[in-house]
C-alpha cells in the first residue's frame, strides 16, 4: 500500500511531515506495511496537506489532513480508499485538477520528484533522447515551430533566443536558468523545482544541446531552500545515471549543471542583474545591448530562460511542436500555468491554454474572494502588472491581448483584492517596492519611485489634488520611457491602472488623463 504525503513547501507549512510522521507511526501501531512517498504537490493548496492513498480503482484523496486526523483515517480504512468526512473521491476527478490542461505540469504531484524510475515512466527524458539523435539546427527548429514565449514574462519568443546564442560562435557557452521567482503571488518555479526536478534539468539539457553550451547554472532565490535541496539532490542522481555530465547517456556529448543560491534582491530576476550576481558581484542592472545571447555570464553567449519555459522544452521534443501550438490562442501557444493567490477561496496552480478568461479562473477554478466580498480588483503578472477591474475580465488570457489594455500576463500570478482594497495605497506599494528593490543605476527608478511616494502621499492627504494626479502620471511617464530595466519601466502599470479604474480611491471623479 503507498501512501502520499506531499514534500512541497506549501504543504509543508501546512503540517505535511507531522502528518507523514503521524501515519508512520499509526501504520506501525496497526502492524500494517506502508510505504509512504513524499510526492510534489498537486497544486489545490486549500486541500494541504493532501494524503493520497493507493487503490485498484485509482488514487484517492483525503484533505486537509492534520495530525489529529490520522487515528480516524486509519480507523474509516483509508487505505483502502475508505468513506471519512476528509475523503474527496478519486484525485484525477477533482473538478479543480479535471478541467485543466496540464501539459507542463502533467506529473506534478504524481510522481516521487526524485525517482528517476516515476520520472521515466511519465514520459520523463523522452525529450532528452529525441534531442541526442537531432543535429542542434532541428532542436532549435521544434522550439521555434512550437511557438514556446518566455515564461518569466517578457514574452520573447523562445526558438529566436535559442538561435542566437546556436548561432554565436564561442568556445565556451551557457545556460541559465532563472529561478529567481520575485513576483507577487506565483510559485510555479517554486512547485516545479521542488516537485519536478528532473524535468528543468531534462529542459536544460536539450538547451546546451541545441546551443552548444556545456555547463548550464539554475539561479534560485534563497528564499526557497527547499528547492535548492531537491535540486541538489536531483542534479546528482541524474549525473550518476548518466543523464548530465561527460558522456550523456554515451553519446559523447556533455553538459554539467551546478545550483547558484540568490541573496534576497528582486532586481536579481532582471537578466542582467542575475548574470552580475551569478560572476559574484552586486546585482545592478547591465545596459543592453550587447544582449545576454550574445554578451553574458563572463562575457559569454548566454541563453537565459525561466523556469517554465526551460521545462516546457522536454515535451515539446517529446511530442512535437505541432503537438504544443495546437493549444492557445493567437501568438500566445501552448498552456501557462497560472497562479492563484491574494483574497481567493481557492489559491492554487491552475495550468490552461491561453484563452481562458480571468473570469473563469477567479469563479470556476478560485471560487470566488476567500472572504466571501465582491472582488475589486485583480492584479495580474507580478508587482509590476496593471490592477484590473471586472470590465476587464473576460479578455482571453493573450500576451497580446493584455497588452492592448495596458496589462500583461507577465509570470502567470493573479493577486485578487476584494472591495475592501483602497487602490491608492496599492499604488503607493508599487512606488514603495519600487523604491525598496530599484538597483540605483538610473535616475528615473531611483529618484523617481522615491518621489512617487511622496505625490501619491499629497493625493491621499487631499493636497492640491488635480496638480499632485498630473504630476504623477508625468513622473509615471518619464519612469515608463527613461529607464533602464523593467523595474521602473512597468512600476507605473500597477500606479496608472489604479488611477484610470479607481479614481473614487484618490478622492477624483473620473480618469483624469492629459
Ligand atoms: P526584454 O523584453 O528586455 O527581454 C526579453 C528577453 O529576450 C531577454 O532575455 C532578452 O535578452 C531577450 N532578447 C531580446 N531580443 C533578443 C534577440 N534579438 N535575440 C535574442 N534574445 C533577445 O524583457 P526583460 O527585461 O528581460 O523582462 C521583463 C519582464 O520580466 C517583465 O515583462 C516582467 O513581467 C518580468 N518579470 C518577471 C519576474 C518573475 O518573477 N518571473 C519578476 C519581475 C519581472
Ligand atoms: Fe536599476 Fe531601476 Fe534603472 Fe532597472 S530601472 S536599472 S532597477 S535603477
Amino acid at each position: 500500500i503507498t501512501v502520499y504525503v506531499p514534500r512541497d513547501s506549501a504543504a509543508l507549512a501546512a503540517g505535511a511531515d507531522r502528518v507523514a510522521r503521524c501515519i508512520a507511526k499509526e501504520a506501525a501501531a496497526r502492524g500494517l506495511m506502508l510505504e509512504i512517498v513524499r510526492n510534489g504537490s498537486r497544486g489545490m493548496f486549500w486541500l494541504e496537506p493532501l494524503v493520497e492513498v493507493n487503490t485498484p480503482a485509482g488514487r484517492i484523496a483525503y484533505g486537509p489532513v492534520t495530525p489529529d486526523d490520522v487515528a480516524g483515517l486509519f480507523d474509516a480504512g483509508f487505505i483502502t480508499g475508505g468513506r471519512h468526512p476528509l475523503a474527496l473521491g478519486p484525485t484525477e476527478e477533482i473538478p479543480y485538477l479535471k478541467k485543466q490542461e496540464r501539459l507542463t505540469f502533467s506529473r506534478m504531484g504524481i510522481t516521487d520528484p526524485v525517482s528517476l524510475t516515476d520520472y521515466q515512466a511519465y514520459e520523463g527524458f523522452a525529450g532528452l533522447r529525441r534531442a541526442l539523435a537531432l543535429a542542434p539546427e532541428d532542436i532549435v527548429q521544434q522550439v521555434l515551430d512550437s511557438g514556446l514565449r518566455g515564461r518569466g514574462g517578457a514574452a520573447f519568443p523562445a526558438g529566436i533566443k535559442w538561435k542566437t546564442v546556436l548561432g554565436t560562435a564561442a568556445a565556451q557557452k551557457y545556460i541559465v536558468c532563472n529561478a529567481d521567482e520575485g513576483d507577487s503571488g506565483t510559485y510555479s518555479d517554486r512547485m516545479t523545482m521542488e516537485g519536478d526536478p528532473f524535468m528543468l534539468i531534462e529542459g536544460m539539457t536539450i538547451a546546451g544541446l541545441a546551443t552548444g553550451a556545456t555547463q548550464g547554472y539554475i539561479y534560485v532565490r534563497s528564499e526557497y531552500p527547499h528547492a535548492i535541496a531537491t535540486l541538489n539532490e536531483a542534479i546528482r542522481i541524474a549525473e550518476a545515471a548518466g543523464f548530465l555530465g561527460d558522456n550523456i547517456l554515451r553519446s559523447g556529448k556533455r553538459f554539467s549543471l551546478a545550483v547558484r543560491k540568490g541573496a534576497g534582491s528582486y532586481v536579481c530576476g532582471e537578466e542582467t542583474a542575475l548574470l552580475e550576481s551569478l560572476e559574484g558581484k552586486r546585482g545592478i542592472v547591465r545596459a543592453k545591448p550587447p544582449l545576454p545571447a550574445i554578451e553574458g555570464l563572463f562575457g559569454k553567449p548566454t541563453l537565459i530562460n525561466n523556469v517554465i519555459t526551460l521545462a516546457s522544452v522536454p515535451l515539446i521534443l517529446a511530442r512535437g511542436a505541432a503537438f504544443y501550438r495546437d493549444y492557445g490562442v493567437g501568438r500566445s501557444r501552448g498552456t501557462l500555468p497560472m497562479q492563484l493567490a491574494g483574497n481567493i477561496k481557492y489559491g492554487g496552480l491552475v495550468e490552461k491554454a491561453f484563452g481562458v478568461t480571468l473570469r473563469e479562473l477567479l469563479y470556476d477554478y478560485g471560487g470566488g474572494s476567500a472572504s466571501g466580498r465582491p472582488i475589486k480588483a485583480v492584479q495580474v503578472g507580478g508587482p509590476l502588472g496593471a490592477y484590473l477591474p471586472e470590465s476587464k475580465w473576460d479578455l482571453p488570457l493573450d500576451y497580446e491581448a493584455y497588452a492592448a489594455v495596458g496589462g500583461t500576463v507577465g509570470h502567470g500570478g493573479i493577486v485578487v483584492h476584494d472591495d475592501t482594497a483602497d487602490l491608492s495605497k496599492l499604488a503607493r506599494y508599487a512606488m514603495e517596492f519600487c523604491a525598496l528593490e530599484s538597483c540605483g543605476k538610473c535616475t528615473p527608478c531611483r529618484i523617481g519611485s522615491t518621489r512617487g511616494v511622496e505625490v501619491i502621499d499629497k493625493i491621499r492627504g487631499n493636497q492640491n489634488r488635480p496638480q499632485q494626479v498630473m504630476l504623477l502620471r508625468d513622473l509615471c511617464d518619464t519612469m515608463v520611457h527613461g529607464s533602464l530595466c523593467a523595474m521602473g519601466g512597468m512600476t507605473p502599470f500597477p500606479v496608472l491602472s489604479a488611477l484610470d479604474h479607481f479614481p473614487q480611491d484618490f478622492g477624483i471623479e473620473a480618469p483624469d488623463r492629459k
